[in-house]
């Protein structure tokens, strides 16, 4: 359920996503609504499936599944244009020294001119933060054969988008 509180915050949205294609599916479904200024945070421990999302969402903006799409992990910025014209900034800032990187990375540059995803965005500052599509994933249970594809997300949904909302609302209906 997406509500709003007196301070105008939307609450949670939580999804259990069951493999990697149902995760494509809904990054497909995110895709559509992405513009520049979109930021999206992704947290969650290794393996989580961050860069898997980031990388079905740059393929769905992309229009070609093909489409290489590297983790950020050591080049840290990955960036891409797509047909519509929409320039793309995947980040991971899990090597980032200090924030006075973000702009010599130019990521800074591209907040609002770009559409930002952002693995490990504990280290963006507090003001970019609360505008943040953020998804925070998590494998469950660890330690269950069964289950190593299931993954808990919990969306935050920003004050600024609050459409996006409906993507996550939908999802299995
Ligand atoms: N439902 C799922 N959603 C996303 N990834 C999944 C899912 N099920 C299995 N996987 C697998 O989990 C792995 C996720 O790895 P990924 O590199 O995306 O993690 P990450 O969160 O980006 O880690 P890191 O912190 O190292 O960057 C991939 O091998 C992917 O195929
Ligand atoms: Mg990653």
């Amino acid at each position: 359920m997406v509500g709003s509180n007196a301070l105008g915050v939307i609450s949670n949205i939580e999804l259990l996503l069951s493999s990697l294609s149902e995760m494509e599916k809904l990054a497909a479904k995110l895709a559509v609504h992405l513009k520049a200024g979109d930021l999206i945070t992704l947290r969650g421990d290794l393996g989580a499936g961050k860069s898997a999302l980031s990388r079905a969402i740059i393929r769905s903006m992309m229009g070609n599944q093909n489409t290489e799409v590297p983790s950020p992990t050591f080049t840290l910025l990955q960036e891409y244009d797509t047909p519509k014209g929409l320039r793309i900034h995947h980040g991971d800032l899990y090597r980032l020294s200090d924030s006075s990187e973000l702009f010599e990375l130019g990521l800074e540059e591209g907040r609002f001119t770009a559409v930002t995803l952002i693995e490990w965005p504990e280290k963006l500052p507090q003001s970019w933060l609360v505008n943040a599509l953020d998804i925070a994933m998590e494998i469950m249970p660890e330690l269950d054969e069964n289950l190593e594809n299931y993954r808990k997300l919990i969306v935050t949904i920003p004050p600024e988008r609050p459409e996006l909302a409906d993507v996550f609302d939908m999802w299995g209906q």
